[in-house]
């Protein structure tokens, strides 16, 4: 039977790890997969996780299964954190899943199970296993426009225009903050326009907020998502912990589903927990409970919270020195965009052969449509790079 299988290009993000770690030259630079980075290139064990899995250690007396949605207080934290007032808690059904992408899963597994004729609204681009999980799991998808490549901006008229072709029962699905690949997010009038479609038409917005801190503050990045959510009767929400916990390996996240009265909770609760059996029954519990456990201690949490905020002044200052550089390398303001982006992520605008040539030429490890992960640049590895950008663009 196994015969059967034919051999798969490697993933566009993760397939760079590998090509990287092969890389004898010390003066390489990963710019691949999402991770943040401190000065010395080092993706940190979080000083708040640290202490969490202290107490976690301590205080924990078994390992039996909790239920199969997961911790109670991860998820009611998370909520909160997310949604913060926007909605009732009663009108929020919440489960626990392994990382963002068991969140994306398990709420693609919901419009299989309850509504497969409708069909996935995304950006293009959009984080290519947005697209790869729909495939796979045989969901409609169609694409929507987002990225203006000249502006390195939303072309919000552009999106505006292609989603009038949604039909109602439709999902559209958008990036809470911190737009993966681009970086180029939508504002908040945007964002109110959205909402007035989206109950127009009778479509379900489905929101993948992975970044919440890293773009302008934990409550201003869930901001438009709390608006939204308000405003409508019915949303998909997949929120992760990998990235401002920084505990990608642990897979932590969850999946939430704003439903539009609290009856309906109760039955859409069920069902959610349902799906985690079915799938894989529990997710992981560790991350999870430590997440539980800074989010509720004062303490644990202003840490958290003072350490979330550096990383994030870290790659705000990445993006403004990058941008400088750029301007005196390349002698152009093509590239000044990077310091109005948002999040972990910009998306440069270069060539297939300018982002290979970056690669073999000059050790710089970047995603083959060209976007960057901003933290990658720590520790002053900006200005190299951007020699090297300005060498690959000089020919
Ligand atoms: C990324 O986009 O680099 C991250 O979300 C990691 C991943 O799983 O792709």
């Amino acid at each position: 039977m196994l015969e059967r299988f034919q051999p798969v290009p490697p993933d566009p993000i993760l397939g760079l790890g590998q090509l990287y770690a092969a890389d004898p030259r010390d003066d390489k630079i990963d710019l691949g997969v999402g991770v943040f980075k401190d000065a010395a290139g080092n993706t940190p064990i979080m000083t708040a996780v640290r202490k969490a899995e202290v107490v976690l250690h301590d205080q924990q007396t078994t390992k039996a299964y909790k239920g199969l949605a997961g911790d109670e207080a991860f998820r009611d934290e998370m909520r909160q954190l997310v949604l913060g007032d926007a909605v009732p808690a009663d009108r929020v059904a919440t489960i626990q899943t392994p990382g963002g992408t068991g969140a994306i899963r398990q709420l693609y597994e919901t419009l299989k199970m309850i509504n497969i004729d409708a069909t996935l609204w995304v950006s293009d681009p959009t984080w290519p296993s947005h697209v790869g999980m729909a495939k796979h799991m045989g969901l409609k998808l169609a694409k929507y426009r987002y990225f203006d490549a000249a502006t390195s901006n939303v072309d919000t008229a552009a999106m505006m225009e292609d989603i009038q072709a949604m039909q109602p029962g439709d999902v559209l699905l958008l990036h809470g903050c911190c737009h993966n690949p681009t970086g180029a997010n939508l504002g908040s009038d945007d964002w109110q326009a959205l909402t007035d479609f989206v109950l127009e038409k009778n479509v379900t917005p489905f929101v993948d907020i992975a970044y919440q801190g890293f773009g302008d503050g934990l409550a201003e990045d869930a901001a438009n998502l709390r608006m939204m959510a308000a405003r409508v009767p019915e949303m998909l929400i997949a929120a992760s912990c990998s990235k401002n916990f920084g505990l990608y390996r642990d897979r932590v996240g969850c999946a939430m589903a704003v439903c539009s009265s609290a009856e309906q909770h109760a039955v859409v609760s069920r069902n959610l927990a349902v799906l985690n059996r079915l799938n894989y029954s529990f997710a992981p519990d560790h991350g999870a409970a430590c997440v539980a456990i800074i989010l509720g201690d004062t303490a644990l949490r202003a840490e958290w919270e003072s350490e979330l905020n550096d990383m994030r002044a870290t790659m705000m200052t990445i993006r403004q020195d990058l941008a400088d550089a750029l301007r005196r390398q390349c002698n152009s303001d093509r590239f000044d965009f990077i310091a109005e982006h948002r999040g972990m992520f910009s998306r440069l605008g270069l060539a297939t052969p300018e982002v290979e040539a970056l690669r073999t030429d000059h050790g710089m490890y970047v995603v083959g449509d060209s976007r960057i992960n901003i933290a990658g640049l720590s520790g002053g590895r900006y200005e190299p790079f951007a020699n090297a950008v300005a060498a690959v663009l000089a020919g």
